[in-house]
């Protein structure tokens, strides 16, 4: 059993400035606007810009996470990101990431891959690093991937783009966190051959399979029924799904559909406006939890003190179930996210523009504005080039 008083000290999100409205997706494709918004549960898409590609993404991520914790790149000695976007075939995401966020040398970096389990299995090796050496402080583990499936095929509404940067420390400011119990076996619900650009998917299938592993994940556990459920989010309804059995398993007398509102339901709000980011989408959902458990009327410390569940899916497959314990002043740390108004401040794209950034070869792409610290300038020798396009000062204070 892992060490109890580690955990995540901050989080935080970058999504691309450009979202694409599910509605619009559905009368493009001729298909009913509420199979969407209402049977898969997803309103909204992010659509990165060809200058938003994983690194991209996970450096904004980690630069925004360090900054706003307080914490220096020299303070970082463990670099994990947990991506299956990766965009070489050896050299790891993690090690573009550790240069341009200046993190020093003296540091363990790699990638983890394992479908959308890879950050959480990056999570739990934070954990065990930290716990085997007192004189460690600071690991920093990022997802970011970017969720593509064949034009007008069934997994086209539920692809979202984006990064999470998870900063694990001891004495957490956040949360403690802890394995419970784990689910895996082989299956093809979900996988990616390398010479093919989409995954091939068996959509129906993969679904059974995440919810045989939320099952056994659950099953023979004492529960507290008044924590907050969080899950890995490939679009909402599963989500819903996924609850319903956990509760038939743990108590099979609850009121499964108000649990399903008090408990779980703020954390689906951002995944249905950002679409499934594969290894990030458990944390994201654990943004929207806490953001908006802080904005509604009704603020719920009473739940936050009695902790949180967390289930993450990896196709393939395997699972994971994690208990967190909120810390006591976490909602300084909650009031420093800002996932709402990035939410707010994207732009909306028409259908045309999805496709031309989605599916039209590199070339016939626009160079899109990015509005983040780092930018994709193009492969150049074979070598994939990067830089700052806004100075990255850390602790001062941001204009606007
Ligand atoms: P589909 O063809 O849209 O399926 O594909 P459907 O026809 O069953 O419709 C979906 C729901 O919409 C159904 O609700 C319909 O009734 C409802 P349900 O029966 O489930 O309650 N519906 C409507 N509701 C309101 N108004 C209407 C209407 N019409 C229909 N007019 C599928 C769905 C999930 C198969 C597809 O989105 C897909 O292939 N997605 C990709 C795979 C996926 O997300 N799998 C999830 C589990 S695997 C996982 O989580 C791992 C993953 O993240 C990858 C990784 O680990 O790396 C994907």
């Amino acid at each position: 059993m892992l060490s109890s008083n580690i955990g995540l000290d901050h989080i935080a999100v970058y999504v691309p400035n450009q979202y694409l409205s599910s509605v619009d997706l559905a009368h493009a494709r001729q298909i009913d606007p509420n199979k969407f918004t209402i049977g898969i549960g997803i309103k909204e898409i992010s659509v990165p810009s060809p200058a938003e590609d994983v690194v991209v993404m996970a450096a904004n991520a980690g630069y925004q996470v360090l900054q706003e914790a307080g914490v220096l790149p020299s303070e970082i000695g463990l670099l994990i990101v947990g991506t299956e976007s990766a965009v070489d075939g050896a050299k790891p995401v993690a090690i573009q990431v550790h240069e341009l966020l200046g993190i020093q040398s003296a540091c363990r970096v790699y990638d983890t891959i394992h479908a959308c389990i890879g950050a959480t299995y990056g999570v739990l090796s934070a954990l065990d690093w930290l716990a085997a050496d007192s004189s460690r402080s600071y690991a920093l583990v990022i997802a970011s991937d970017i969720a593509r499936y064949g034009k007008a095929s069934p997994g086209e509404p539920t692809q979202g783009a984006g990064a999470v940067a998870l900063l694990i420390s001891r004495h957490p400011r956040l949360m403690t966190l802890q394995e419970i119990s784990n689910y895996s076996k082989n299956v093809y619900d979900f996988w990616k051959p390398k010479e093919e650009i989409y995954p091939m998917v068996n959509g129906v299938y993969s679904a059974q399979c995440y919810l045989e592993a939320v099952t056994q994940c659950f099953t023979g556990l004492i529960i507290n029924q008044k924590s907050t459920f969080l899950y890995h989010t490939p679009y909402p309804k599963l989500v819903q799904q996924a609850h319903t059995q956990v509760l038939e398993v743990v108590d099979s007398t609850i009121d499964k559909k108000p649990h399903y509102d008090k408990y779980v339901s703020c954390s689906s709000l951002y995944p249905s406006r950002v679409g499934n980011i594969y290894t990030g989408s458990l944390w994201l959902s654990l943004v929207s939890f806490l953001e908006n458990i802080y904005a509604s009327e009704s603020n719920s410390l009473i739940e936050l003190q009695e902790g949180c569940y967390l289930f993450s899916y990896g196709s393939g497959c395997s699972s994971v179930l994690m208990r967190g314990e909120f810390s006591a002043n976490c909602r300084e740390m909650v009031q420093k996210m800002k996932l709402s108004l990035r939410l707010e401040q994207r732009v909306q794209i028409s259908v045309e523009e999805y496709e031309m950034l989605m599916y039209s070869p590199d070339d016939v792409k626009k160079n899109y504005l990015n509005t983040g610290y780092f930018k994709f300038e193009g492969i150049h020798n074979k070598e994939r080039k990067y830089s700052v396009c806004k100075e990255t000062v850390f602790f001062e204070v941001e204009n606007g």
